[in-house]
């Protein structure tokens, strides 16, 4: 694991927008893997910054992003389908249907996971995937107790997600109970992978997931087991 330590949420959030830039100039094709959060939110806008200025290519990208709320569409405001939008779909020239995300409104759930998974495989695999962290080691919604081995399935989630993702809802009783997440399988067969990290609040988490035993209980551990992860952080472990 490469850990490459900044100064502050702007040096990271520019330094992983131009990483992500240079690996979209670079390949002939390429598919991310992309997060929603509060992390990423500057690094789209450099990133969207990057591809304008640079009259960057978008015909060849291809993102599928890790999860969405069970019972949102693109219309609600706090679904990830919106946020991307607004974050970063609609600000570059990428084509709406190289975009991929779960449908958190789909009749079937199951077969809705199961289908992620079989378009993540169709599209060759994720080359480039991009990741924040909970502040209890969660990854996507993956929370500690996931089994390493899953894919793409449904999931509950916990009351300290709930309570942490209540800034974007008017309040708690309005979060979603459930979401549809990438497993962590899903997640290791990723070709690489950068996660991103800032401030106090995950330094806990960030150091047992960098020096911590691989442990279900803290799932952001599995990534120990990857050949190429670089951890972008302002936090001093
Ligand atoms: C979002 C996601 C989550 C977040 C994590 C950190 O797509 O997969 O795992 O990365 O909850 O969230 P923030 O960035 O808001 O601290």
């Amino acid at each position: 694991m490469e850990i490459i330590n900044v100064h502050d949420y702007d040096e990271m959030s520019r330094k992983c927008a131009q990483f992500i830039a240079g690996k979209i100039t670079s390949s002939e094709r390429i598919v991310l893997g992309l997060p929603t959060g509060g992390t990423p939110l500057k690094m789209y806008h450099y990133l969207a910054q990057i591809i304008n200025e640079n009259n960057i290519d978008m015909s060849h990208v291809y993102t599928v992003n890790l999860d969405e709320y069970v019972g949102l569409d693109g219309s609600h405001e706090a679904s990830y389908r919106h946020y991307m939008q607004t974050a970063f779909f609609d600000k570059v020239n990428i084509p709406d249907e190289n975009t991929f995300i779960p449908n958190g409104k789909a009749s079937d759930l199951e077969k809705e996971a199961a289908d992620y998974d079989r378009l993540i495989e169709e599209l060759g695999g994720i080359d480039l995937m991009i990741m924040g962290i909970g502040r209890n080691g969660h990854i996507a919604f993956n929370e500690p107790g996931t089994p390493f081995d899953q894919g793409t399935h449904v999931i509950q989630l916990t009351q300290n997600t709930i309570e942490a993702n209540a800034r974007f809802f008017e309040s708690d009783d309005e979060v979603p109970g459930y979401a549809l997440t990438m497993g962590l399988q899903t997640m290791m067969n990723a070709k690489s992978i950068v996660l991103l990290a800032s401030g106090e609040k995950k330094k806990d988490a960030l150091f047992r997931m960098i020096e911590g035993e691989v442990t279900e209980d803290l799932p952001a551990s599995i990534l120990q087991k990857h050949s190429d992860v670089t951890v972008i952080t302002d936090t001093e472990i």
